[in-house]
């Protein structure tokens, strides 16, 4: 059972299969944090009473009494020091509080009290929004009430044993006779009674997308946040908190993530104590949700996962996660077709004939799909005009979107199309025809990005009509795949359907809108493959992943600078979601040349594609396209499903990028080695393999002989070739037997 539960002293113990999360309720109803890390393993099965009487002590823990006054204060230092499920502002918690409700009396206090708990089996869905699934865990759900405001909260923890995993959410009701308006809503709060710890967040800018940094968790706050309406290019919705000497393999990690692709917050606080609190939700920022009597609403979902192997042990507890309780559709557990994408190819200066051109090449070298870029539609030659007019360019497209489709099918090859369904260009028939449907401060200068305005997508008329359009084309061009982009932050948040006191519920709205039309999407077209993306990785977060199984990694395409954004990509997000290509050299962006073999031994460790011209690539590069497709379709089942392991990267200054994934039952493993860096007069690389069966034998494709998996990951071999600056390896791994 992963929920044991004691009512008399009002225990609760949520067990993963190597952690243990316990919270409690004090004799005044308060709700607290009380233990998360490694499973604690009481004497029986089941919690005894001795046992919850003695983890009951763990409440009454608090600052220690100076002068005999200090009675007098009591709730007031007992609030500041208690360690919350949930923090609340006003009666003396001075941390960052988890909500914030405003009823126009000027009464910001909040304490919410305990009144009952449930237990439900299986996951529920929250509504509208994006969350993780599963029949065989279980959730409890804590009711609390705050009895003069009549407000009813639900803190919710989902219990992912295999994935040593916990999601939490929150929903509040109003059930007072007035409306009230909630300014903050956090979705997590973890108060720690230790603060020795470091922190792992993700940062980056446009074509520089989650690069790893790691610091000490000092005195004070530190937060990570968006308020670009998406999850951002610049700081990814994921904090690690670990030991300070906990490294790759080993040492306590605390995973967070937000299952949400709008503004966020995420923060750790050191208070006065040296104690660690901390939150992750939908960021404050011109937030205030209305909420009418009667009314719920509900924060999104919140991951938190937990290794005692270090930050590898996270990274592959999130990917089960992911891959087995969040990402859905047909080709969750199936190689996706190796697609052609023509932006690289040819930008915006493309036609039927073009395109043909290119399938019928890419379909001679085993290449299954053909995706075809901006540019299709409207007048649109460049990125100036037509986002919003979602019908084909004759004069580009003769014959329309269909009779291009049919063609690339005839040459063999699938068919996807790019939208932007979130914009719209001035230069538009739409805008033309709706002026008021963008996002804009009424009467005010709008900011323009890209040279685009931002549709009020909150608005179903918006979505609706925007939805119908695309759904035509792809219902008639019968398209297989769909990259939906999103190429510019939001910016004059304010809705001309709302009214004064609704715009604070403007951006929400906004991500809610995109969810609904990408639930529409892959409920309309269960067949389709739905590919994410903003200006390249502006929007990789867990809540695309529910809609699309990938997501484009990155506008940079150079082999060399992807290492590092994959590799921070896959800190938290499986290998099978990481949309990478092979593209031309030099490279459009670094100008920089890298080996085609190195090209392809990179975007193997994503989706894999290529976004170049097919059609002008010499004879024996075309040899290794066929080398390579045929690379994917043998190692993409280890890719896909494996454990992946990081086992050395250019940031950590080795000069070469390094990591191997093993198949789940250690039989086959895969690894790639590439050298970013040359240097003279060095020793040759030895590398110590991970994840293997340290009993079993296995056979390595580049060297003769039998070596078992303990001599591969304590002695571990010698890198003798891959000499030449960015020249890489891949070695091929098999368990003796197989
Ligand atoms: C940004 C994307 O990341 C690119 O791959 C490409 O689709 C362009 N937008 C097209 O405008």
């Amino acid at each position: 059972m992963s929920i044991q539960i004691n009512k008399e002293h009002k225990i609760f113990k949520l067990d993963t299969s190597k952690s243990s999360y316990i919270l409690g309720v004090t004799a005044d109803g308060y709700v607290g944090h009380m233990y998360y890390g490694d499973k604690i393993q009481l004497a029986g099965d089941e919690m005894t009473e001795q046992d919850a009487a003695n983890i009951a002590v763990l409440l009454g823990s608090r600052q220690r009494n100076c002068i005999p006054s200090q009675i007098d204060r009591e709730k007031v230092n007992f609030q500041d020091t208690f360690s919350w499920e949930y923090g609340m502002p006003g009666y003396g918690d001075f941390r960052e509080s988890c909500l914030e409700a405003d009823f126009g009396g000027g009464d910001e206090a909040l304490e919410f009290l305990y009144t009952e708990y449930e237990i439900i089996q299986g996951k529920p869905e929250l509504s509208g929004l994006p969350s993780t699934f599963a029949d065989d865990c279980q959730t409890l759900v804590l009711h609390m009430s705050e009895p003069d405001l009549k407000l009813e909260l639900e803190l919710y923890y989902s219990v992912f044993e295999e994935e040593d995993a916990i999601t939490r959410w929150a929903k509040i009701k109003n059930n007072s006779q007035k409306h009230c308006y909630i300014d903050k809503i956090f979705s997590l709060c973890l108060d720690f009674r230790e603060g020795g710890f470091d922190l792992i967040t993700l940062h980056g800018a446009w074509g520089r997308e989650r690069k790893v940094y790691r610091r000490e968790i000092g005195e004070g706050r530190q937060s990570i946040a968006s308020i670009r309406g998406v999850s951002s290019h610049q700081e990814n919705p994921f904090m690690a908190i670990l030991d300070p000497d906990a490294t790759e393999d080993t040492g306590r990690v605390y995973g967070i993530n937000f299952v949400y692709s709008g503004n966020f917050l995420g923060q750790v606080e050191k208070n006065q104590f040296g104690h660690v609190r901390t939150v992750m939700g939908i960021h404050p920022y011109h937030f205030s949700w209305k909420l009418q009597p009667g009314e719920t609403f509900t924060a999104p979902e919140a991951i938190m996962v937990y290794s005692t192997d270090g930050i590898g042990g996270m990274t592959r507890n999130c990917h089960d996660l992911y891959r087995n309780h969040l990402i859905r559709g047909k080709y969750r557990d199936i190689k996706r077709p190796v697609l052609i994408n023509n932006w690289e190819a040819t930008y915006f200066d493309f036609d039927t004939d073009k395109l043909w051109s290119i399938a019928e090449e890419a379909a001679s070298l085993g290449i299954e799909m053909l995706v075809m870029d901006d540019g299709w539609f409207g007048k649109r030659d460049d990125d100036n005009t037509s986002l919003g007019d979602w019908f084909a360019n004759e004069e580009k497209l003769p014959g329309g979107v269909k009779r291009l489709a049919d063609g690339v099918r005839e040459r063999g090859l699938k068919f996807g199309i790019w939208v932007e369904p979130e914009m719209v260009s001035p230069d538009s028939e739409l805008y033309r025809e709706h002026p008021d449907w963008i996002l804009q401060y009424r009467d005010r200068e709008v900011s323009r990005s890209r040279n685009q305005y931002v549709l009020d997508i909150g608005r179903k008329e918006v979505r609706d009509e925007i939805y119908s359009r695309i759904y035509r084309v792809i219902k008639e061009a019968e398209i297989d795949y769909v990259k939906w982009d999103m190429n510019r932050s939001l910016t004059n948040v304010a809705s001309h359907a709302a009214g004064q006191d609704e715009q604070g519920m403007v951006y929400h709205k906004y991500v809610l809108g995109v969810y609904e039309m990408q639930n529409q999407l892959v409920t309309d077209f269960p067949e389709l493959l739905l590919e994410n993306c903003s200006s390249g990785g502006g929007r990789f977060d867990p809540g695309m992943l529910y809609y699309s199984p990938q997501i484009w990694c990155s506008d940079d395409t150079d082999a060399m600078e992807r290492l590092e954004i994959q590799r921070g990509t896959a800190m938290v997000y499986p290998l099978s979601s990481i949309g990478a290509h092979v593209s031309d050299c030099p490279n459009h962006a670094t100008h920089r040349t890298t080996p085609f073999d190195t090209r392809g031994q990179v975007a193997l460790c994503g989706t894999f594609g290529y976004e170049l011209d097919v059609t002008k690539l010499v004879p024996e590069e075309k040899e290794k396209i066929k080398e390579q497709v045929q690379m994917y379709h043998r190692y993409n089942d280890i890719i896909r499903a494996g454990d992946y392991f990081r086992i050395a990267s250019l940031a950590e200054k080795k000069y070469y990028d390094c990591y191997i994934v093993v198949s789940k039952d250690k039989s086959d493993a895969l690894l790639s080695f590439v050298r970013a860096e040359n240097r003279i007069n060095r020793w040759s690389e030895r590398i110590r393999l991970k994840g293997l069966d340290a009993g079993a034998g296995y056979t390595l494709s580049d060297r003769d002989g039998t070596y078992t998996g303990s001599m591969l990951m304590n002695i571990g071999i010698e890198i003798h070739d891959a000499e030449g600056q960015y020249e890489g390896k891949l070695i091929s791994l098999r368990r003796c037997g197989q």
